[in-house]
């Protein structure tokens, strides 16, 4: 059992609660709010972060601001990805998640892409008082670039190192990371990842941050300076969310050694 100190992180990543294909910010309402509703069923300290999706990504493209400064696209990029997270706020509220939204924007500093500072206090301090942060992927100001573009793959083992955390679910739209079978690979660790990294590809759709490959390499290298267990697992399927809550290990897991 979990005792009622310990701290997760999931993300939400983009392609299961927006339409990644499309070109312009398109939510899907329905998987928001059954997941919102799977979230409402856990009563431990949590902390959520969402991706982009087609609230990010299409618009960091089109204005070209992930390698560029562009001070009109990154302030578009960033309405945008705050409009889905007050989607998002808003349906965690109407299932009793007492869930604030946290914008990185407002938070963060980076510095050529990585982030240096984050303000960890106010969100603690939220988690002490049994809210539910509720950050995203975002653009944020960056002090080499002007702005970057900042992953929810980065933020969640930022903040899963520092909080202390204990268990990292990704809840993304695959079954977890598949092998050249399309098999779920149960187990990823620093010895086996060699072997592994020539399935994992990028994205599909518009991905400006890495797909696959950039969330495993994140997590990767979380798992060689903690104890942090990490689960990649398909947040499409209803119960998995809840599941993963619940202390299920499910997709696959990404830790430092085979146990
Ligand atoms: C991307 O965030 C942020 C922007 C494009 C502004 P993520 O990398 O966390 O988003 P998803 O999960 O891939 O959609």
């Amino acid at each position: 059992m979990k005792d009622d100190q310990s701290i997760t992180v999931l993300k939400i990543g983009g392609s299961v609660i927006t339409d990644k294909g499309k070109d312009e910010g398109t939510a899907r309402t329905g998987e928001i709010r059954r997941i919102a509703e799977e979230i409402a069923g856990y009563d431990s300290r949590l902390v959520i972060v969402h991706g982009a999706g087609s609230f990010g990504h299409p618009q960091a493209k089109r204005y070209d601001i992930n390698g560029k400064f562009d001070p009109r696209g990154s302030i578009i990029t960033h309405l945008s990805v705050k409009r889905l997270n007050s989607l998002i706020v808003a349906a965690l509220n109407e299932a009793g998640v007492n869930a604030i939204g946290v914008h990185p924007m407002n938070c963060v500093l980076s510095e050529d892409t990585r982030i240096r500072n984050m303000f960890l206090e106010q969100i603690s301090t939220m988690i002490d008082s049994s809210f539910v942060p509720v950050l995203h992927g975002d653009v944020v100001m960056d002090r080499e670039l002007g702005t970057s573009v900042l992953s929810g793959d980065q933020i969640v083992p930022y903040l899963a190192y520092r909080l202390k955390a204990e268990r990292i679910g990704i809840g993304s739209a695959e079954d977890g990371v598949l092998d050249g079978k399309g098999r779920t690979i149960e187990r990823i660790t620093p010895a086996n990842f060699k072997e592994i990294k020539r399935f994992i590809g990028g994205s599909a759709s518009t991905d400006v941050t890495g797909g696959m490959l950039g969330k495993v390499l994140e997590l990767l290298n979380l798992s060689e300076s903690s104890n942090i267990n990490s689960y990649i697992f398909n947040a499409g399927h209803p119960g998995n969310v809840s599941g993963f809550l619940s202390g299920r290990n499910i997709g696959t897991a990404i830790s430092k050694e085979e146990y």
